[in-house]
Order: structure tokens, then sequence, then C-alpha cells
């Protein structure tokens, strides 16, 4: 297993080295440590949880025109090439259908401890400082304006209305980034949520301060 792991590692950070939308390899690195320590509170199994946290963003649907089965289809198909156990594949390929958020008003349930831990450390990654920084660059990298002050957010009753969704990058605190505290899934996940989502709230008064 921990040479399968080292194998899915120099993949993934080959393949992420140049993305600029906040989905580079570094993403992928902070998922997988945050999601290996909310595993051990959460006596969820580390190798499969590492292997789903390396794996969560192989294929984005927002990198594949909203197709939410490229990226489950791309990690079973490394794997499976990898000769990595069945049990384990399914397992991993269940995380990765269940990690994303899909819209305000779609449920985004996890069937196992393992996915609870990567879910949760990869929304802990979409908040805070760091949640902040990969928002706009995400924004910049898709022609998003900053903010506009008379478009106002949607809370998106559906995937497809969510990801057609290209307004800007402010909306996106109140559609997806501060809704994520009230959704963790495990205690200790929920706990570094509150002191991220904290920091968002200060960030967007000082914007609208500056913005006058
Ligand atoms: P998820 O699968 O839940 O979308 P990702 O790891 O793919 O999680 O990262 C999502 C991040 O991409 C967001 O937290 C944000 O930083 C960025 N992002 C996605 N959509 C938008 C958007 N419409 N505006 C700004 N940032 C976005
Ligand atoms: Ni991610």
């Amino acid at each position: 297993m921990t040479g399968l792991i080292t194998k899915i590692e120099e993949i993934v950070r080959e393949r992420f080295a140049n993305d600029s939308t906040g989905h580079d390899w570094w993403h992928i690195d902070r998922v997988r440590k945050n999601a290996l320590r909310l595993a051990s509170a959460e006596s969820a199994d580390p190798e499969v949880t590492e292997l789903a946290a390396l794996l969560h963003d192989i294929a984005d649907h927002k990198f594949h025109g909203g197709d939410l089965s490229v990226g489950p289809a791309t990690a079973k198909a490394l794997l499976d090439e990898l000769g990595c156990e069945q049990h384990i594949i399914s397992q991993v390929v269940t995380i990765v259908t269940e990690v994303s958020f899909k819209g305000a008003g779609v449920e985004t349930a996890v069937s196992s401890k393992e996915a609870a831990c990567v879910q949760d450390a990869d929304r802990l990654d979409a908040i805070g400082a760091i949640g902040v920084a990969r928002a706009f660059a995400y924004g910049g990298k898709n022609d998003r304006l900053l903010y506009h002050p008379d478009h106002k957010p949607t809370l998106h009753a559906d995937f497809h209305s969510y990801y057609n969704d290209k307004g800007h990058t402010i909306n996106h605190f109140y559609e997806k980034l501060l809704l994520l505290k009230d959704r963790m899934q495990t205690a200790s996940g929920k706990a570094e949520a509150e002191s991220r989502h904290q920091f968002m709230k200060q960030f967007l008064d000082e914007f609208y301060r500056e913005w006058g």
C-alpha cells in the first residue's frame, strides 16, 4: 500500500504542478495532511483516506464541463492500472464521488468515516485565509469580476444551476464558503472551520468598508 500511495503521489504532483486555479499540488497536499489528521481523531482507515485525498480532484467536474463522472472514473482507471485491490478501489471511488460541494440546496452526505475526513479537509481548504486566496485565484482564471454590488447571490437548488452560475467571486462566499462550517462532518473539522469562518467574515467586513 505504501508503494501505491507513493506512485499516486508522484502522478498527482506532476499533473497538478502548474495549476493556477487554486487546485494546485499544494491544495492536494494540504487536503491529504488535514484528512490524515482528521482520520486519526475519527479512527478512520489512514491509507484509504490518503489515497482518496490524493485523488479527490484528479478530474474535477469544474474542469470537465460539469461532468461529475470523470473524477471517479479517472481515479478508478489509475488505481486499476497500478494493481490496487478492488475493495480499496471501490472505497476510494465512492469517496471521490461524495466529496464535492454541489450547490447550497444539494445535500452531500458521506457514506464512510474516510469520506467524512476527505470532505472536511477539502472544505477546510476552501475557507479561511487560504480559502479567500483560492476563491480569487479561481475567479481570476475564470474571468469573474471580484464583486458587483447589484448582483446578489443565489442559493442554488441543484448542481446544474450552481455549476452554470458565472457570478462574481464575492457571491461565491454566500453561495458556498460561508455555508461550509455548518456542513462539516467531523468534530475536529467543525472546530477548525469555526475560526476560519470568522476570518472570512472579517475579510468581507473590511472588503465592504474599503469598497465604500
Ligand atoms: P469542491 O469540489 O467542493 O468544489 P475543490 O477542492 O474543487 O472543492 O475547490 C473548490 C474551490 O474552487 C472553492 O472553494 C473556490 O476556492 C474555487 N471555486 C469554485 N467555484 C468558484 C466560484 N464560482 N468562484 C470562486 N471560486 C470558486
Ligand atoms: Ni479539492
